[in-house]
């Protein structure tokens, strides 16, 4: 007999759709059909090979003894804090309040465990990277929405105002997760409009209770832009020094280092040296992985210590975020030509279709022509990081029928 499980572990059907579907594409190309897969979310050259960074695995591979087998401290190393901090912080010359994590996805999760309780609601902009609600759902909390901005009316503040002011009243604070810049699965940003809108209102409602607003952080190497990111983390860094709401980052080395199976992060709070919370982290940390892996630490630290090791992995980021930008701009020509809405692409590797009035439909339809994307309830979602920019009017014509 099985034990009592609980209920939002046992009812949750997690990445089942996303695995599904790409089996059912991998068969189809196992029996040798020229398939589009854009199910998949990881990186792939063209010639479907998973991208990964040779200035990462050469210091990988020269990794000594001491780099890989002892443990690291419970809340990681603090050369690696500072350096990743500094990755996207470059000015900054403390790590504040940081723990390592195993991967973003681990920092996310201990965001939930340190600032709601059981029963509460985290809030974040729809559509989302499904594993959100995996994450919410896996502690006993629920995800609360509101629309990702609309590519032509930007943010809708209202929605954001109404949405922290209910939350607020209801449980007394707030945690916000926001995936920006290079959002899963938009592929989008928000524009400097979008996020002033966001801060003053995160600013107001923080009279009514504690906000949190964590940025979660996965794509930032990836965007068609960099100038554009760099504004960002400098606006969000303003917001942050002036004190009302408390600001942190979901730091991930998975797409940064093409490291996804490493599983290494962090969750830092660079502009705070609350002890409490620094010790809360900590326990959280013992208390449920105890430490992170060392060896991707140990890559980072050389990295990050050697100038012209990082202008090559620079190099190899430019290349790859230009060879995405590329295809989503074939993407959105071959839609132009088939006489639809185009696609907006600022970054990451996913960009976000319209998907008629049943998307679950389209993406059956799509099927039958061997094309493969994820079907969200607000629209399709397309990992340009798998699909060759030969394909796109492929793809784009049986889109077009599917709709
Ligand atoms: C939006 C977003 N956040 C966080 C993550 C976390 O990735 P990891 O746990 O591998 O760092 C991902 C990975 O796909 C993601 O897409």
């Amino acid at each position: 007999m099985l034990p009592q499980l609980l209920p939002t572990r046992r009812d949750f059907a997690g990445d089942d759709l996303i695995f599904t579907l790409n089996a059912r594409a991998q068969k189809r190309a196992a029996e040798g059909v020229p398939v589009i897969n854009a199910t998949i979310g990881a990186l792939y050259d063209d010639a479907g090979k998973l991208v990964v960074l040779d200035t990462v695995m050469e210091q990988w591979q020269q990794l000594t003894n001491a780099e890989v087998a002892p443990y690291a401290p419970i809340g990681g190393d603090q050369t690696y804090l500072l350096n990743l901090v500094q990755r996207h912080w470059p000015t900054l010359t403390s790590i504040g309040v940081g723990v390592a994590a195993p991967g973003g996805s681990g920092a996310l999760a201990l965001t939930l465990k340190n600032f709601l309780d059981r029963g509460d609601t985290v809030l974040t902009a729809a559509p989302y990277w499904g594993p959100y609600s995996t994450l919410a759902a896996e502690v006993g909390m629920t995800l609360a929405t509101v629309p990702y901005p609309d590519v032509q009316t930007g943010i809708d503040i209202g929605a954001w105002e109404a949405a922290c002011r209910d939350i607020l009243e209801a449980q007394g604070r707030l945690l916000v997760w926001l995936n920006d810049p290079c959002h899963n699965p938009t592929g989008r940003s928000f524009t400097k409009a979008d996020r002033a809108a966001l801060m003053d209102v995160l600013r107001d409602v923080s009279s009514q209770g504690p906000v949190t607003f964590v940025l979660d952080l996965a794509y930032l190497d990836y965007a068609r832009d960099p100038q554009q990111v760099r504004e960002a983390l400098d606006d969000y860094a303003a917001f942050a020094q002036e004190g009302h709401v408390l600001v942190g980052a979901c730091l991930s080395l998975s797409k940064a280092y093409t490291l996804y199976g490493a599983r290494a992060g962090a969750l830092v709070f660079p502009w705070t040296t609350d002890s409490a919370l620094h010790g809360a982290l900590i326990t959280s940390c013992r208390g449920t992985w105890s430490n992170c892996a060392r060896s991707p630490m140990s890559v980072l630290n050389r990295i990050s210590k050697d100038p012209a090791l990082q202008a090559k992995l620079e190099a190899e980021h430019a290349h790859w975020r230009t060879l995405l930008a590329t295809r989503a701009t074939a993407l959105d020509a071959a839609l132009r030509a088939q006489g639809l809405a185009g696609c907006a692409y600022d970054g990451g590797f996913f960009v976000t279709l319209d998907g008629g009035a049943d998307p679950d439909a389209t993406c059956e339809k799509m099927q039958a022509h061997d094309v493969f994307v994820i079907p969200l309830p607000e629209g399709l979602r397309v990992g340009i990081c798998a699909m060759r920019e030969a394909d796109v009017s492929k793809f784009a014509a049986a889109y077009k029928a599917s709709l």
